[in-house]
């Protein structure tokens, strides 16, 4: 087999998620007076909960102290883990799960890489969780995407090469990030806005298995 594994970001390639994080940073901002358009939440994409603080009150133009911002930090996570309480199977994104099916048919192994700490109640949530050999998320790693480290452990996880790995990804940093450590990437989205993938696609229902071996 030409690769042996597939790895993928959680919100924005299994689940949309990125809702959910667009309500909870909005709530936040209120006490601010921020209101986060749709193309600054696209920009926090794929980028730790810190780094989304800190690019907001730059936004912004709000100095804080380190205590307001952790205090901000807890606040934003709890309204966000209330939004995701109510997360089902339903939310899998269209095609995902018959595409985990085939490439578990055909022998592929399956990690997560995801910068979100709270992978692992999404994907017991959605029930995806049986899916995955490894689970690498925020909790795991010390440097966020475009830092490969999420997904070289993944790899490393799965006793695999960065050459045998797919990543699947929708936001520019993972993209980089797969780069930067080697392997080969799936863009999910539009190709007006991602860059540097090995191929991109609007969803899952617009790719089976077998086009892997194109990459
Ligand atoms: C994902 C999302 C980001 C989010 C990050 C941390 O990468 O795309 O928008 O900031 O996870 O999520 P968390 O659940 O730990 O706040
Ligand atoms: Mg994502």
């Amino acid at each position: 087999m030409k690769y042996k594994a597939c790895l993928f970001d959680l919100d924005g390639v299994l689940v949309d998620t990125a809702i959910y994080h667009f309500q909870a940073w909005r709530t936040l901002g209120k006490q601010f007076d921020f209101e986060l358009s749709h193309e600054q939440n696209e920009e926090l994409k794929g980028i730790s909960r810190v780094e989304s603080l800190d690019k907001i009150l730059h936004w912004a133009q709000f100095q804080a102290t380190q205590e307001q911002k952790d205090i901000w930090l807890k606040e934003k996570n709890e309204t966000y883990l209330e939004l995701i309480s109510h997360m089902n199977p339903s939310e899998i994104l269209p095609g995902v799960l018959t595409f985990l099916k085939q490439l578990k048919d055909q022998g592929y192994l399956i990690a997560l890489g995801s910068a979100s700490k709270n992978a692992q109640i999404i994907l017991e949530k959605t029930g995806l969780i049986t899916w995955f050999q490894a689970i690498i998320d925020g909790n795991k790693v010390t440097k966020s995407k475009p830092d490969p480290e999420v997904f070289l452990k993944g790899v490393e996880a799965l006793a695999c090469s960065p050459a045998d790995c797919i990543v699947f990804e929708d936001a520019q940093a993972g993209i980089d990030a797969a780069k930067a450590g080697g392997m080969k990437v799936v863009g999910i989205g539009s190709s007006a806005i991602l860059f540097g993938a090995d191929k991109i696609i609007p969803s899952f229902n617009d790719i089976q298995v077998s086009d892997l071996l194109l990459l």
